[in-house]
């Protein structure tokens, strides 16, 4: 028996963010960062929270690649006030610190009452960026920034209660980062449509999703006006959320885990950088190029050639060259010895990582180096 569920309620399009009028909470907290008092995103909410005169609380300490003592931080802020909704207001970085902070809020209940008195506050995701699909998945990823380890967390009890993708909200986010959060959900959707746990649901959003990044992503990065792009890579990146949430990821995932752990890098682009490595080293597998080969037929996207690998690949670097993302670690700028002198901590965390279990080709780790250097090297 397999099973699939698609939670959230989805309010998307423009003037979505008004359904926050619709709701009449007591005491909200808001989880927001820095970056949306400074692009006045934060204010967008208040003053429509403000109008209906509800009470709220911001913590707005959220870092890219949330921390542990950033959620430990948030946690005492969400036990100190007892909100009736939290509200994550910003990326992929303040959503899931958002839901991590749920997670210790509901464990931390549970340790001194029965279920009945624990009450979830409900739990509205408003991302910013077009690209985690945090939204909508029951994961999170914090970082224990002592160790250079990514930690993921899953449970359903993460998963948002309401998610709402407003492309206003989106109109900011500067081109590179569009480039790199758009290509992270490429990364989702190819990674989902060919994991080990792939399956109809899954491969369907999948597939919308890589021709919605395909069509929309370039349009979206060179004019941030341009709504309807931009609202069509908010759906994809909440379509391939729900796939890979259900199907979950592949090896490309665990080297850009590993590459930003280490250099500090955003997500998206280290999976920009990785995936066409991947997709060549996946793709030697017969299966996977049948699979490949659906997935560009889904996409309206023709396999001239008749090798969907190389098809596949050339499209995809050849939409990242127009994003400007640069072909390898290298070229990105990590200096070759602190890429040797890291290449084996690397290894052990991309080797243990969850997502290689669900990666379509067993990875032994030589093959994880082989992949990886090309990845650094660009060859
Ligand atoms: N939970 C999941 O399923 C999942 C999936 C993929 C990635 N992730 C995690 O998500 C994080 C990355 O998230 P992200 O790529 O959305 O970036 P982010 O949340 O780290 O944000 C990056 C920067 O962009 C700024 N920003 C965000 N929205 C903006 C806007 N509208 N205008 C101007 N600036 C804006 C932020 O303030 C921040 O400075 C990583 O920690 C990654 O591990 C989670
Ligand atoms: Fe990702």
């Amino acid at each position: 028996m397999r099973f699939f569920q698609v939670k959230p309620a989805i309010y998307y399009g423009e003037d979505a963010l008004n359904q926050i009028d619709n709701y009449n909470f007591k005491k909200v907290c808001i989880a927001t960062d820095q970056g949306m008092v400074q692009f006045g995103l934060l204010k967008l909410l208040t003053d429509k929270l403000d109008k209906k005169g509800i009470e709220y609380h911001i913590f707005s300490d959220i870092e890219s690649d949330p921390s542990t003592e950033v959620v430990e931080k948030g946690l005492m802020h969400i036990i100190m006030k007892k909100p009736d909704a939290l509200i994550a207001l910003g990326g992929g970085s303040v959503i899931d610190a958002a839901k991590a902070i749920i997670y210790y809020n509901i464990n931390f209940k549970r340790i001194f009452f029965e279920d009945q008195y624990v009450h979830k506050p409900t739990f509205i995701a408003i991302p910013t960026t077009a690209g985690t699909g945090s939204e909508v998945t029951e994961y999170a990823v914090i970082t224990d920034k002592k160790k250079n380890v990514k930690i993921p967390l899953t449970d359903i009890l993460m998963m948002p209660d309401v998610a709402i993708l407003d492309p206003k909200l989106i109109e900011s986010v500067p081109p590179g980062a569009t480039a790199a959060t758009g290509m992270d959900v490429m990364t989702h959707a190819i990674e989902a449509f060919i994991s080990t746990e792939n399956n109809p649901f899954a491969r369907c959003y999948a597939n919308k999703a890589v021709e919605l990044v395909f069509r929309s992503l370039h349009p979206s990065y060179v004019n941030g006006s341009d709504l309807e792009s931009k609202s069509s890579m908010q759906i994809a990146s909440c379509m391939a959320g729900i796939a890979f949430n259900s199907a979950g990821l592949g090896i490309t995932h665990s080297i850009a885990h590993a590459f930003g752990a280490n250099f500090h890098m955003p997500h998206g682009l280290a999976n920009a950088i990785v995936l066409p490595y991947v997709i060549n080293f996946n793709g030697q597998d017969e299966k996977v190029q049948h699979q490949f080969a659906r997935l560009l037929s889904g996409s309206g996207i023709s396999n001239i050639s008749g090798n969907s690998t190389a098809t596949l690949f050339n499209k995809v670097v050849s939409l990242s060259e127009s994003l400007n993302i640069p072909a390898s670690l290298k070229v990105f700028g990590i200096p070759e010895e602190d890429y040797l002198k890291a290449r084996e901590e690397m290894l052990d965390k991309a080797m243990n990582d969850i997502c290689t279990t669900t990666n379509p080709v067993a990875v032994t780790r030589d093959s994880m180096k082989m992949v990886m250097d090309q990845a650094y090297y660009g060859v």
